[in-house]
């Protein structure tokens, strides 16, 4: 059997408004909590028991592990205080049960990927790594953890976030599963933040620890972000990401109770959530909207995320923004590039906004 870890436990700032009142993780993706997607992958490479790491509105995952059968055990263990990713870890580890030489997964939870797991398991367990990392090439490494290897695939630094063009030193980025030695984890400091990527790695580097990487050029995307977020809904709706927990593969997802009115085209792997009121003539492209939202008649929503129960006017034409749970915006409005609206706002009819906000 193998354990996993899931970090779970982050604000979601970029993600705001709609991380205002649910963790990223638990945001709908393709019709499910995102975090489903990663659960049922790990159950099916072999996983039997994953702890979820959880702090930042911990009571949210509470609620949903309750109440839903994923076919896996699944341990909540909750920070008071954000720990960071190396103590969330350590957190985890009086959930565990394996023995001090197994190897225990452990996941970022936004990470959508083809990874073979049970691949980086065998990996690390023939390898005797103390810990194995998940590698892949990105066009810019910037806003990631960037991992150069040696010709025998030996992990020789770890930069996390690198700030200056000379630590632009490799395209190969921490793609956020790992597995570690269950006796590496023992040692991570207590009743402090710690974090994983600046700390405990760079610091088994220095003492010589066998830290080993895999890279896989598969599918892979971080979700954190609005347009990563709207593409990786899609991409798992038209199976071009792989994930057990989508219900069925096309151009687009509709779930049930929702209405879509006459001569709607819903397309690029939209999915509509339940209860949703879509009306004539609509063009919904590559978006994401929540349950119980209401979108006029003629409305073109692109490249979006609309929140719970939002109400967009006829006419309006939404690219590439996030509307938050609940607001309204009258008809006609045009929200594009990085618009972002507050939960329960409410903007006029036919005013015309932008944001630069493109974060
Ligand atoms: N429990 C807990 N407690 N979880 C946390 C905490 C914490 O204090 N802080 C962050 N996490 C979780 C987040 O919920 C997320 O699932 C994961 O740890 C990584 O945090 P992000 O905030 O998403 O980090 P990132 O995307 O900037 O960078 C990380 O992921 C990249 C790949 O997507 C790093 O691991 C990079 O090295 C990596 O390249
Ligand atoms: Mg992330």
């Amino acid at each position: 059997m193998t354990e996993a870890v899931l970090l779970v436990g982050g604000q979601g700032t970029r993600l705001r408004p709609l991380t205002i009142n649910t963790p990223k993780p638990m945001l709908p993706v393709a019709g499910v909590p995102f975090t489903v997607h990663q659960i049922t992958r790990a159950r099916d490479a072999g996983v039997t028991r994953i702890v979820l790491g959880t702090s930042y509105r911990a009571e949210v995952f509470r609620e949903f592990i309750d109440g839903n059968d994923l076919g896996i055990e699944v341990v909540i263990a909750t920070e008071d205080e954000p720990l960071g990713t190396g103590g969330a870890i350590r957190h985890a580890l009086p959930y565990l049960t394996s023995g001090p030489d197994e190897p225990v997964l452990v996941f970022n939870g936004d990470v959508l990927s083809g990874l073979d797991i049970a691949g980086l398991v065998r990996h690390h367990v023939t390898s005797e790594s103390d810990v194995s990392l998940y590698l892949t090439p990105v066009e810019d490494p910037r806003a990631y953890g960037l991992v150069p290897t040696d010709e025998l695939g030996r992990v020789t630094q770890f930069l996390e976030k690198p700030q200056t063009p000379e630590e632009i030193v490799t395209d190969q980025i921490n793609a956020g599963c790992y597995v570690f030695k269950r006796s590496i984890i023992d040692a991570i400091p207590t009743g402090r933040p710690v974090s994983v990527e600046r700390e405990t790695f760079p610091g088994l580097l220095e003492a010589g620890a066998l830290v080993s990487g895999v890279v896989d050029r598969g599918y892979w995307l971080d979700l954190g972000t609005p347009l990563s977020f709207v593409r990786g809904s899609c991409d798992l709706v038209m199976g071009l990401a792989p994930s057990p927990a989508v219900a069925a593969i096309g151009s687009s997802l509709v779930l049930p109770g929702s209405v879509i009115g006459a001569r709607a085209h819903l397309d690029g792997g939209t999915t509509i959530g339940s209860n949703v009121d879509v009306g004539d003539d609509c063009v919904i492209d590559g978006a994401v909207v929540f349950d119980g939202a209401v979108i006029g008649a003629g409305a073109r929503i692109t490249n979006s995320i609309i929140g719970v129960g939002s109400r967009i006017g006829s006419g309006c034409v939404i690219d590439g923004a996030v509307i938050g749970d609940g607001a309204v915006i009258g008809a006609g409005n045009e929200l594009l590039a990085g618009a972002r609206v507050w939960p329960d706002a409410v903007i006029g009819d036919t005013a015309v906004r932008f944001s630069s906000d493109r974060s």
